[in-house]
């Protein structure tokens, strides 16, 4: 199967990981801000409900807007001296601690690491509101517009919330990681909308809902706590129209296409995670004298490593993917062998389309 990103591989041990290293390629990624996107524009002069699941999902984003400036209590403090998140959360305060470093020292590094984190949650929330936009484009149904375009408004929302939560309360943005980059890239110049769906939509609205899952059931920090499950609320909704719509996709498409669509899909997110968090350690490693290699082939090395490194994985992309035919016999070796799939993980669940439309 093709592999993304190839001229970054290299193997650590049994495991094929994707390593930027070299400063200057990373930012000529990063300054490559003027993106071509083919864009195929549809009309439709049929006004009327074509698809009732997603004219419901359009009315419940109606009655669930809210307010990034106000329904947040932006006094809650945010302490650099406390923990944000439970330690044994935090790769890089698992570490410091591991190193000998005091504990101001492994507060410190969970706040950078959380901070850098919500920096690429940032950058991903700018890519899903571009590719909402182009939704509302390359849809063909009236219903389908209508629903893209008040995700628009939902991401637009996110993108305040996360900059202003970092602004404000931790004063750092984090430049994108490369990795991070080019995938997001590769979705919005998406030739197909089949792609752009499957590509946002659900693996990476999928993924965002696991992350933000995880995160915040390990955050102890309430203004965190709470931005995210209002955002993680929008999310699922997105995930749901990912699911209607692949689902008619995947119905309608032959055998040759769904497989094309099942390969894409697995090869977008073994990128994403062969990177481990590399683009991470490289940029706050050397603030705590940790060697991003070093630390990362201890974690590849750990008995439990697939359960842990599947959390996000398993708890919203593989199962929508499983459900909607993307992830077969064919596949899903593959996802186990890279640590994304495993048996089963706690908190596995699809996404509660029901429940969201
Ligand atoms: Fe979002
Ligand atoms: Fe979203």
């Amino acid at each position: 199967m093709h592999k993304l990103i190839q001229e970054h591989r290299k193997r650590f041990g049994d495991f094929e990981v994707i390593e930027f290293v070299d400063e200057e390629k990373i930012e000529a990624l990063r300054n490559d801000i003027d993106v071509d996107v083919p864009l195929e524009l549809n009309w439709t002069w049929n006004y009327g409900s074509e698809v009732k699941e997603l004219r419901n999902l359009y009315e419940k984003g109606k009655v669930n807007q809210w307010n990034a400036e106000t329904d947040l209590d932006w006094s809650v403090p945010v302490s650099r001296d406390e923990f944000i998140v439970n330690p044994e959360a935090s790769l890089l305060a698992q570490a410091t601690r591991l190193m000998g470093k005091d504990e101001v020292t492994q507060k410190a590094a969970a706040f950078d690491e959380i901070n850098y984190l919500l920096s690429q949650l940032l950058h991903g929330e700018q890519a899903a509101l571009q590719l909402c936009g182009q939704l509302t484009n390359v849809c063909d149904k009236m219903d389908e517009k209508w629903y893209a375009a008040s995700q628009v408004i939902d991401e637009a929302r996110h993108i305040e919330a996360f900059a202003k939560f970092m602004q404000r309360k931790m004063g750092t943005i984090y430049p994108i990681g490369g990795t991070l980059k080019v995938l997001l890239d590769i979705l919005l110049r998406a030739e197909s909308a089949q792609k752009k769906t499957l590509g946002m939509q659900t693996l990476f609205e999928g993924m965002a809902v696991g992350i933000m899952d995880f995160m915040r059931s390990q955050c102890r920090t309430p203004l965190l706590a709470e931005l995210l499950r209002r955002v993680e609320q929008d999310e699922s909704r997105h995930a749901a129209f990912g699911v209607l719509m692949m689902r008619r996709v995947v119905r309608e498409a032959s055998t040759d296409e769904k497989n094309e669509l099942e390969d894409w899909a697995f090869s977008i997110l073994e990128a994403l995670n062969a990177n481990q968090q590399l683009d991470m350690l490289h940029e706050l490693g050397p603030k705590y004298d940790i060697d991003p290699e070093q630390i990362t082939r201890a974690f590849l090395g750990m008995e439990q490593w697939a359960t842990v490194n599947s959390i996000p994985f398993m708890h919203t992309v593989i199962p929508n993917l499983r459900n909607l035919g993307l992830i077969t016999e064919r596949t899903q070796a593959q996802w186990r062998r890279v640590g994304m799939m495993v048996e089963s993980a706690p908190g596995v669940k699809g996404v509660p389309v029901a429940a969201a439309g």
